[in-house]
């Protein structure tokens, strides 16, 4: 049983304590820390958690084996650095950073002090996403030709302006650190390197400083092609989409995670001309958030590397990258 301190007690913070607490024989909130504790007294004691005056306060404290970090995105790094400096063991909301030399050194710092970093790309517990990617490696799919995702919602709406949600510091390229870095996480866990990336983002809804409609174009390292929308001030949604040589398979809802329904359609090729009709199949319900969180407590314990130096989570982070340039230049840009 790994014993983790939660760092932001905000929205998620909150919502990833709910997820195991007293539920799991893996891992176990005992402590917090979070920027305005009296916000949080009631939620603390509810759930059995010491709070900690800061976050050195949690480092220093012999009792907790992992933090787990609901922090805003400019300082997930150096959160990470400091834990790995003082041996514990991290798991970091997404994005793992906002440039990927930053990721990266975080990453390495992990793998330099022998502690576990995990980062939250929750989706990859997704059991309609983790079907896609049997029916990719046993060859069903044959192969993937081009991907096409979007993850929508109305997030430009519900902060004021000022809050850190607004800061093109924290959430560069719109709707991307919020939500695009999840749909290039499993595009990246099913189609492998993204090499090249064209994009645009503007604000066209409202002015409070983030974009609100961003899309891209992607190449990826394989020669698979795709593409990803992400529109920060419309209703909720996500889709993803796998065209391979043999058929699609295609997730997505209106609430991203609860999603169990797979649809999969396949050709036949001794009848090429007959509209092969589509098959749905429903996956048990479960938390996807439980999930990461006893995978990363799991992999702690056992001393495993979870998220590497150069791992597809820094990668992440280096599309996120070139994204940035390619809005930048209006020009392609490499994934360094
Ligand atoms: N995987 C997912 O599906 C998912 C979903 C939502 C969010 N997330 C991620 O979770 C992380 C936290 O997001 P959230 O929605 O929980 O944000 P939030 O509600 O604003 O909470 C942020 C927390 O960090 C604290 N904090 C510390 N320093 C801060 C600073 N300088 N500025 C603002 N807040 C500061 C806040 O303290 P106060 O109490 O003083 O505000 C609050 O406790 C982000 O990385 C986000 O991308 C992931």
């Amino acid at each position: 049983m790994i014993g983790a301190a939660i760092i932001g007690l905000g929205t998620w913070g909150q919502n990833l304590v709910r997820s195991v607490q007293g539920a799991s024989p893996h891992i176990q909130f005992t402590a917090a820390a979070t920027r305005t504790p009296d916000k949080a007294r009631d939620f603390a004691q509810t759930h059995g958690l010491r709070m900690l005056a800061d976050y050195e306060a949690v480092l220093a404290d012999p009792d907790v084996d992992a933090v787990v970090l609901a922090t805003p995105h400019s300082m997930h790094t150096d959160q990470i650095v400091a834990a790995a400096q003082a041996g514990k063991h991290v798991f970091s909301e997404k994005p793992l950073g906002l440039d990927a030399a930053s990721a990266q050194r975080a990453a390495q710092a992990c793998a330099d002090h022998g502690v576990t970093l995990g980062v939250g790309y929750n989706w990859r517990y997704q059991p309609a996403l983790q079907a896609i990617r049997r029916l990719i490696d046993d060859g069903t799919l044959g192969r993937v030709l081009h991907l096409e995702g979007n993850f929508c919602g109305p997030s430009a709406y519900r902060f004021p302006k000022g809050h850190w949600r607004h800061d093109t510091g924290e959430v560069p390229a719109g709707g991307m650190t919020g939500r695009g870095v999840h749909v290039i996480d499993a595009m990246l866990s099913l189609a492998g390197p993204i090499e090249q990336v064209t994009a645009q983002s503007f604000r066209l809804a409202q002015d409070f400083g983030v974009d609100d409609t961003t899309s891209m174009l992607l190449r990826f390292a394989s020669g698979a092609t795709g593409y990803l929308g992400t529109v920060i001030a419309t209703a909720e949604t996500w889709r993803l989409q796998v065209f391979g040589s043999n058929g699609w398979a295609e997730v997505g809802d209106v609430e991203h995670l609860t999603t169990w329904d797979l649809t999969t359609c396949l050709i036949d090729r001794d009848n090429i001309t007959v509209k092969q009709p589509p098959k749905v199949q429903t996956f048990a319900k479960t938390s996807t958030e439980r999930a990461e969180l006893e995978h990363f407590a799991q992999q702690a314990a056992a001393r495993q590397t979870l998220a590497a130096p150069g791992g597809d989570a820094v990668h992440n982070v280096a599309v996120l990258e070139a994204i940035l340039q390619s809005i930048a230049t209006q020009q392609s840009a490499r994934v360094s």
